[in-house]
């Protein structure tokens, strides 16, 4: 049978009835499948694999238990049939074409009247592949749209209007690659997206030409468009009917005001989805080569903006404190941090740009980090991370380097090599 020979349809099963003959496990793949369609499934074999016995004992399925009767096909829409015994199959197949109802045939491939496709569900898409009768072929074909679909690569987007809703997605510290695949997908499902200054920006590119972008970025201390107006907009887009994707950088939840904007959504009645993200604070620093935690090294972290009280955070070299938006303020908190205890030698690195061609690491001590970042222009974006966990950065300068921490010696007391810069 040539594959022009086939009428590509779909059939709408909600509350038929149809029959599978068989309870192997294709039968039950089979049977699965047309439940959830909606269909009213009757299964005929002597014997059933556990997982038809389930649905049947759940009642979503009717077993009958007994050989094949020639008079099982009346009245039904649609027949399955996979007894693994070509003979009852091809009986199935005949009774079924007597009454002019649709027949796949498991064991005869060529003769069956209908075949079963491969397919695969993402979001409200179905789709069915034939692949030239070659079940393996059809369901590679099958995999490699979905996969697809699934990070966004096709246009799942809608065409129809549809309930507008929004989506904060995380879009990571700016690579592309490091958004989710939920966020990536719901972006290329976005009629706008509302955009950070920083996030996977050359993901902007890749959206349809009549995929609205409003810019909203902020710098620290400059707000061209204030946190107000950003909520303001993402509800009146999203009550106009359109998908808006809130296209943050890092994570929406970390130190990014995506609480207040679900709130806000919510509050005026919009549908919010979440998608968490890699957020800088950890991220940006992994791009230096530094864990914010290291057996040996440092057992937790505090995450904190260069505008916080830092008195409350501990103050140990063995516990990373991470500032983000901190460079403004980096002479201060650097003293404060000092003034809580932390040793003047503790190490200190800073990460520019983090994921982009123009990435840029300083190193230096908490005595040092001011003046050295002063000197060479340190700017946002940046993440500056202190504790001893920058030790394990290859940017770190030798005498840094101390061989007692390591993964194969946990608990090992920890000796630090002074810095010769930190005095
Ligand atoms: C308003 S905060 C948002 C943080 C974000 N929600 C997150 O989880 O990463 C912006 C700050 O994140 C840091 N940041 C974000 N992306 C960065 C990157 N690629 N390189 C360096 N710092 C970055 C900088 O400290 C910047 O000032």
């Amino acid at each position: 049978m040539a594959i022009q020979d086939i009428y590509a349809t779909a059939l709408r099963l909600l509350g038929r009835p149809v029959l599978v003959v068989g309870g192997g496990p294709v039968a039950a793949r089979r049977a699965k499948g047309l439940l959830d369609a909606g269909a009213r499934v009757t299964v005929v074999a002597p014997l059933a694999s556990d997982a038809l016995r389930e649905l049947a004992a759940s009642g979503l399925l009717t077993w009958k238990p007994r050989t094949y009767l020639s008079s099982d096909v009346d009245g039904v829409w649609f027949v399955q049939t996979a007894t693994g015994v070509a003979a009852v199959d091809a009986q199935v197949a005949a009774d079924a074409e007597a009454q002019r109802i649709w027949c796949v045939n498991a064991s005869d491939h060529e003769s069956s009247a209908a075949w079963t496709p491969a397919v695969a569900v993402v979001d409200d898409v179905k789709i069915a592949i034939n692949a030239g009768g070659d079940p393996r072929r059809a369901m590679a074909l099958r995999d490699a749209v979905a996969t697809a679909l699934e990070t966004g690569d096709l246009p799942l987007r809608r065409r129809r209007a549809s309930t507008g809703s929004v989506a904060l997605v995380g879009g990571g510290p700016g690579d592309s690659g490091l958004i989710t695949v939920r966020g990536r997908r719901l972006l290329g499902q976005a009629d706008v997206v509302v955009a950070d200054r920083l996030g996977p920006r050359d993901l902007l590119q890749e959206l349809a030409p009549d995929v609205r972008v409003i810019e909203v970025g902020k710098t620290p201390g400059h707000h061209p468009v204030p946190q107000l107006e950003i909520n303001r907009i993402l509800v009146e887009e999203a009550l106009a009917g359109h998908r808006v994707v809130r296209l943050k950088g890092g994570d929406p939840y970390v130190l990014g005001r995506g609480g207040e904007e679900a709130e806000f959504c919510r509050q005026n009645g919009v549908e919010v989805e979440v998608v968490p993200g890699v957020t800088s604070a950890i991220s940006v620093p992994a791009a230096a080569g530094i864990p914010v935690t290291h057996r040996g090294l440092a057992k937790g972290f505090s995450v904190v903006t260069g505008h916080e009280e830092l008195s409350e955070v501990p103050a140990r070299p063995d516990h990373t404190v991470i500032l983000l938006m901190g460079v403004a303020k980096l002479r201060e908190s650097a003293a404060a941090l000092a003034a809580s205890g932390m040793p003047l030698d503790t190490p200190v690195g800073i990460v520019e740009n983090g994921y982009m061609p123009e990435q840029r690491v300083t190193i230096g001590t908490l005595a040092t980090i001011a003046e050295q970042a002063e000197a060479t222009g340190v700017a946002n974006p940046a993440v500056i991370v202190i504790g001893d966990v920058v030790r394990v950065s290859p940017f770190a300068p030798e005498h840094f380097k101390t061989a007692d921490y390591s993964t194969l010696t946990p608990n090992k007391p920890r000796v630090v090599t002074p810095s010769p810069s930190a005095h």
